[in-house]
């Protein structure tokens, strides 16, 4: 939550503010527009007054029929002219925080995708929610609702006084007399509300959250029967919601009644002086100025509105610079490219941390031979999933040296590197789509031959055409209306499609029915067959057939050899064996 609320109480930060405006560089043509349309605007506002001024004192008074239309006239035109200049603006304005918040969302997306692991780690999903799209949306408002506007506002104001002033001083004096108190009310107005808004936001953000966890979680809240202690959490964030809601509605009910009572009274005044005025005061001009005074009065009283909203997008974009700026988890690609892989995967010395000095892989060195298969096994927490995570670079090592065919990994380019080692891991992750969109992941090289020749290779062709719809079986979000030995048929039929020299596979723990359990280890071996292999294993039959097994325990390695040489061992790798596949 640190980083919803830090920057709240921000005052305006010119930097920033540059900074927002320089996103609009490609739309500087758009935003120049913005800005002329804006003066155009400022002029014409206070021209209408002065025209009707004109119409009442020079020809209405003394019944000049053709003056009266001649100046009618050029009253409706001006009407036609400000109403074509107004559509201009808001479409233009619009058409320019749409442009610039597309380009930003895209930009904060592939940042996002760009993060090595270790910054999904710390940071919330909700959080990332928040910039990639509301907090983007949010600064569209500077454009539209916020910054453009407010300049025009005050140019207006200050245009309309000076006429005024020409017009009448002492009316002028007038119609401000009650300005201070106007002035105070919309601060009081604007604080008000932009608490209460950051409140909302607050509690949105937290909504989102909750739900998000829930929802994935279900299973754990139903079977615990945490329902209720849940829908009261959510309750409590809900009713809070609302109350911030409601004070920001007070605000709103109290400040516009308020406003419109000064206005009032302005107008009351000006009559009451003009009345018993020495000066010579016209119909026209009493007329002009209840006109100028609307167009004093209303600009006002949204500008307290229009500062929240651009403040707000102050604040959005501080937490989307934030997030661009930080590149302390951005992957640095590197330079070489790999072309065609043998499949040499070297470990020298790696010592590894996900967090600062508390390593979970102390030292590790082996060698494999292109072709050749390594079985990884060892305790829970010994560190065999984070050895595998390292190869394709989803965190990077603190000492030694990680290397494919002699390149070290940090020196070649990552798509590359990515789609030479297939990898099938414990936890299946299938989006919604359909089977085959799961399989070849939207990549267009791999058609429906590739996936069948693929799946029937590992004995899986009759699982796919057996679900409902074949390959265009629809698997729900995270695959949850397949059995969890289905998913990982589908992610092996993944990875044969894909036909990658390396392979790398945590086999999964949980066991899956007979039938099932024959067919992933057919498809274990055919898939290991003819490929580098790194396997996390866990079933016998695929210990064995490893070329080399590593023994690793609290990160180091403890024993490595063939099955029979570690058997006669007797040392650790026995021990673990009799433990772990009961002999029969
Ligand atoms: N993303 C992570 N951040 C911090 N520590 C982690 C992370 N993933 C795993 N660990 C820790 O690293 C150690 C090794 O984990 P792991 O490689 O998953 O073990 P294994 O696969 O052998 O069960 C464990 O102590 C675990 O708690
Ligand atoms: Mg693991």
């Amino acid at each position: 939550m640190s980083t919803e609320s830090k920057n709240s109480g921000a005052a305006f930060d010119m930097k920033l503010i540059v900074r927002i405006i320089k996103l609009a560089k490609p739309y500087r043509k758009l935003l120049w527009f913005a800005v002329l349309l804006i003066l155009v605007l400022t002029i014409l506002a206070p021209l209408k007054p002065w025209l009707v001024q004109h119409t009442i004192d020079n020809f209405i008074a003394k019944g000049d029929r053709e003056g009266i239309f001649f100046f009618s006239t050029l009253i409706l035109g001006h009407i036609g002219i400000h109403s074509v200049t107004l559509f201009g603006y808001t479409y233009v304005t619009n058409l320019l925080g749409q442009n610039v918040i597309k380009d930003l969302r895209m930009r904060v997306y592939q940042h996002i995708l760009r993060q090595s692991s270790a910054f999904f780690d710390k940071s919330k999903v909700g959080m990332l929610i928040t910039r990639a799209v509301s907090d983007v949306e949010t600064l569209s408002n500077f454009f539209s609702q916020g910054f453009i506007s407010i300049i025009g506002d005050l140019a207006q104001i200050v245009t309309v006084l000076i006429i005024m002033f020409i017009t009448s001083w002492q009316m002028t004096l007038i119609s401000l007399a009650v300005l201070p108190i106007l002035l105070i009310a919309s601060e009081i107005f604007r604080r008000g509300v932009r608490k209460a808004f950051q409140t909302v936001r607050q509690k949105v953000s937290q909504m989102n959250s909750m739900v998000q966890e829930q929802i994935v979680g279900m299973e754990v809240v139903q079977l615990f029967g945490k329902e209720d202690e849940q829908f009261g959490k959510f309750e409590k964030l809900n009713k809070e919601h609302r109350q911030a809601n409601e004070r920001s509605v007070l605000y709103y009910a109290v400040y516009f009644p308020i406003v419109e009572i000064l206005s009032s009274l302005t107008l009351g005044l000006i009559i009451w002086w003009s009345a018993g005025s020495p000066e010579a005061v016209t119909t026209g001009m009493i007329t002009a100025f209840i006109l100028y005074i609307n167009l004093i009065y209303r600009p006002i009283r949204f500008i307290a509105d229009k500062f929240n909203t651009m403040q707000l997008g102050v604040v959005s974009s501080e937490r989307i610079f934030n997030l661009l700026d930080e590149q302390k988890y951005t992957e640095q690609d590197g330079q070489i490219d790999l072309g065609e892989v043998r499949g040499h995967i070297q470990f020298k010395n790696v010592w590894f941390a996900y967090v600062e000095d508390d390593y979970v892989l102390k030292d590790i060195s082996f060698d494999i031979q292109p072709g050749k298969s390594l079985a990884i096994v060892g305790p829970t927490g010994a560190g065999k999933s984070s050895i595998i995570n390292l190869i394709t670079r989803l965190y990077g090592i603190q000492k030694g040296e990680i290397t494919v065919d002699g390149h070290n990994v940090n020196d070649l380019k990552i798509a590359d590197l990515r789609q030479e080692i297939g990898v099938v891991l414990q936890d299946v992750f299938l989006f919604a789509g359909s089977v085959a969109e799961n399989v070849n992941l939207r990549n267009t090289a791999i058609d429906e031959a590739k996936m069948r020749s693929a799946a029937a290779s590992i004995n899986a062709l009759d699982f796919i055409e057996n679900l409902d719809g074949g390959w265009e079986y629809d698997v729900m979000e995270r695959g949850s209306t397949l059995s969890v030995g289905q998913r990982q048929l589908i992610s092996f039929i993944r990875a044969m499609a894909a036909d990658p020299k390396v392979l790398i596979l945590d086999e999964a723990t949980s066991s899956v029915d007979h039938e099932t359990e024959e067919l992933i280890q057919e498809a274990t071996k055919k898939l290991m067959k003819g490929r580098t292999s790194i396997v996390i294993a866990h079933r016998l039959s695929t210990v064995r057939e490893a070329d080399a097994i590593l023994v690793l325990e609290k990160g180091r390695v403890v024993e490595v050899g063939s099955h029979a040489e570690l058997l006669e061992k007797k040392g650790a790798y026995h021990e673990l064996f009799h433990k772990q596949f009961e002999l029969v």
